[in-house]
């Protein structure tokens, strides 16, 4: 299964696999694979001891890192995004935690380091910048940007410290965007993937994006659960494989147990595309609080980031109350192959072993004919 990225990063097959746990990303590492750490939800401080501790586990392995660049007009202060929000939309979200009895916030629920902190920020330029500066200082191979190119200068040092530089994109349009800013690799997320994606399946949306992208490679996101999924990328024209939900009920992840619960008897069904979390569609596990927004008093969510700012403070009672049954989770219509909780290791061989048969079978299928 060796293609032009694994030589291009340094790694044995070409799975990369998208954790925010910094222990999935290096058992994905240490398989073989390449794994990128969602830096998102991290501060400075946080992603600091992340990165050094992936630094001191994964040694020569390599490794990548994901941070959202959307847009940089939401830049702003924090009280002139506030007052931009009507208060139509406040007060149904008030409405909501009532409806679902979210008990108030104590001051001591969530530590300072808490991942649920500083929500409301995180897709702007203003947020990735000083995670920036912490990424520079440590090894990371690949600097992997969502909801937009990175700026030139962020692309130059990036280049300047032997990262590559990757850009997910739901869009040939937006991969050739990525191209023409500096990115060594785009990653086509199709519309089954968790988190934000695109209008189009990842079926239609990966051939588009490599025809697209010329010379540059593309990997395949969204749906990939099996691999069997990862035979049919690679014949659409991808160089590998970008996988996200799988990873969540793994021995590794740090999710909650009664998440994980939820993941692994969920059915494909199960998931549902909504902009009542960022703004922007993003493929959640169906749950009331998700449903509610979809509802006919329901105002349109709105743009980013203003959306999750709005929601942010119910959002942090929601986990520090441990109301399971409201935490979206990000999950893709994979969930309903995953049926079992499985070291990462073990995940790599199923995967490595069900593409062989599949292309044992189209070979076979070749010979026939
Ligand atoms: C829990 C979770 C959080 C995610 N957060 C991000 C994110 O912060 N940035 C990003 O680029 N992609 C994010 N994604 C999407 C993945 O990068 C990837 O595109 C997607 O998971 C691929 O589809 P799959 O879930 O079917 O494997 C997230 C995925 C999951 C499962």
């Amino acid at each position: 299964m060796k293609t032009k990225v694994c030589d291009q990063l340094g790694i044995s097959v070409p799975i990369f696999g998208f954790s925010h746990c910094r222990d999935v990303v290096a058992a994905v590492s240490a398989a073989g694979g390449l794994g990128i750490l969602g830096a998102t939800t991290f501060d400075p401080d946080k992603l600091e001891i992340e990165l050094r501790w992936l630094d001191e586990h994964l040694q020569d392995r390599p490794y990548g890192v994901n941070v959202l660049m959307a847009d940089s007009r939401t830049e702003g202060a924090v009280e002139d995004l506030e007052r931009m929000i009507p208060q139509g939309h406040r007060e149904f979200v008030e409405r909501l935690n009532q409806k679902f009895a979210i008990p108030p916030l104590r001051e001591d629920a969530l530590s300072s380091g808490s991942i649920y902190q500083n929500m409301e920020l995180r897709s702007t330029h203003g947020w990735a910048r000083p995670q920036l500066e912490v990424v520079w200082r440590h090894r990371a191979r690949l600097l992997v940007s969502a909801l937009g190119a990175p700026p030139p200068d962020v692309v130059d040092r990036a280049h300047k410290l032997g990262m590559k530089i990757g850009g997910m994109t739901g869009s040939a349009r937006h991969a050739q965007k990525h191209i023409a800013a500096g990115a060594d690799l785009v990653i086509a997320a199709g519309n089954e993937g968790a988190g934000h994606n695109s209008d189009v399946a990842t079926m239609v949306l990966v051939p588009e994006v490599v025809d697209a992208a010329g010379n540059v490679p593309v990997l395949a996101a969204g749906g990939i659960g099996n691999g069997r999924q990862i035979a049919a990328a690679l014949a659409l024209g991808a160089e590998g494989v970008w996988l996200g939900s799988i990873w969540l009920p793994t021995a590794e992840s740090d999710l909650e147990e009664g998440s994980i619960e939820q993941l692994l008897s969920a059915g494909s069904h199960d998931t549902v595309r909504t902009k009542s979390w960022s703004g922007k569609p993003t493929r959640f596990l169906r749950n009331p609080w998700i449903d509610a927004w979809e509802e006919r008093d329901a105002p349109e969510p709105l743009p980013t980031p203003l959306q999750r700012m709005l929601i942010a403070p119910s959002y942090r009672r929601i986990v520090a109350a441990r109301m399971t049954e409201l935490m979206s989770i990000p999950v893709g219509q994979a969930v309903g192959q995953i049926r079992q909780r499985q070291r990462v290791r073990d995940v790599m061989l199923d995967l490595q072993r069900e593409y062989l048969d599949a292309m044992t079978r189209l070979n076979s299928i070749q010979s026939v004919t």
